[in-house]
């Protein structure tokens, strides 16, 4: 047998997500139940929530997920789970379905750490050249990592407070925009002029860190301001003028860091990365360098179990295994 068959599941947050992938890059099932529908009337992701419809659905996923694939259990070679970062009581979930899973079956198990799996959502699309940086845009992450190797991840920034996807459901709630707000603010922004000249926070010279509660703020003031005056800001040219400063400090720290480490490659992972100008802004700034950008298509660009198959399938090549003792690990690092 050379094939390799890779089943991996994903419930970090609030999607219960189930994928079998073959030969680390060939996507043969990618099966996503979303529980946004659940969260949105309390704005946010409520953990409970999220373990209880975890807990409804993974047997039904897991057994689309294999239909789909044409693939029984038999053939898969190993279970990949995400372990963390997360929500812990969703990622206990996962991790419980793997472990039963690769008990009943003897089959190895892999533990994938969520935002690497994000990286490797990239590998469904194209073969990775090394060195590469990886910005992830996430809700709960915004990272630069430099890869030298399959496996090897080097954080070179991180943000010191909130994450870019956060941020932007912040101030879409403050727009009194659903969740999670990003999408909205995004065609919000494609509809207005960026009149409002908001903070960038480049922090010190040089770093790739990144913060962006400053901002937020800002633009907080800015509405209350605004309402105090009896004035009305046109929400498009709010939603344009706050993008374009998430933008602008994303795009350049990007590049500034791709030069300094003569990568190969740009891949943009995350949630945010379905962003519209964060894609034509990377594009345009990208356009003249001998660098590979990468952006992958919306529905490898939120959560999903696809890319836990990828980063697994590479991982258990590896040689990495996690034992039945596998544990939730809500502040896992890379
Ligand atoms: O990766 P993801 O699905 O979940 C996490 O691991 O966090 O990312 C979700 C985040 C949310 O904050 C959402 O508002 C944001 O990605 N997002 C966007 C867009 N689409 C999703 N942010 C800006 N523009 C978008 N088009
Ligand atoms: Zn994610």
């Amino acid at each position: 047998k050379t094939d390799q068959y890779i089943l991996a599941i994903e419930t970090s947050c609030d999607e219960t997500a189930v994928a079998i992938v073959k030969n680390g890059r060939d996507l043969l099932s990618n099966v996503v139940a979303s529980q946004i529908e659940s969260h949105k009337r309390f704005g946010g992701v409520v953990p409970e929530i999220a373990s209880r419809h975890h807990i409804e659905q993974i047997t039904i996923v897991l057994e689309e997920a294999l239909q789909k694939a044409g693939v029984t259990m038999e053939e898969i070679d190993a279970i990949a789970v995400t372990e963390g970062p997360g929500l812990v009581g969703a990622l206990l979930i996962g991790v419980n379905a793997a472990k039963a899973i690769a008990y009943a079956h003897q089959k190895p198990l892999v533990g994938v750490h969520h935002i690497a799996g994000h990286i490797y959502a990239n590998r469904l699309e194209k073969e990775f050249s090394f060195p590469l940086l990886s910005l992830v845009v996430s809700g709960g992450h915004t990272e630069l990592i430099v890869m030298k190797e399959h496996g090897d991840f080097q954080v070179i920034g991180e943000t010191r407070d909130d994450a870019a996807g956060e941020a932007y459901d912040k101030v879409a709630k403050a727009l009194d925009l659903p969740y999670p707000g990003g999408p909205y603010i995004d065609r919000l922004a494609a509809e207005g002029e960026a009149t409002i000249d908001f903070p960038r926070a480049w922090l010190e010279e040089g770093s790739y860190d990144f913060s962006f509660s400053g901002l937020k703020t800002a633009v907080m003031n800015t509405l209350h301001n605004a309402r105090q005056k009896g004035k009305t800001l046109k929400k498009e040219d709010i939603a344009a003028s706050f993008q374009e400063s998430v933008i602008d400090v994303l795009v350049t720290k990007t590049y500034r860091a791709a030069r300094e480490y003569e990568v190969k490659q740009l891949i943009v992972a995350g949630g945010v990365a379905a962003n519209k100008g964060l894609r034509a802004g990377l594009k345009e700034q990208f356009a003249g360098e001998a660098i590979d950008v990468l952006i992958p298509p919306l529905s490898l660009c939120t959560d999903n179990a696809a890319m836990i198959a990828a980063a697994g399938s590479v991982a258990f090549e590896q040689g990495h295994r996690a034992g039945l003792d596998l544990n939730a690990n809500p502040s896992l690092s890379l």
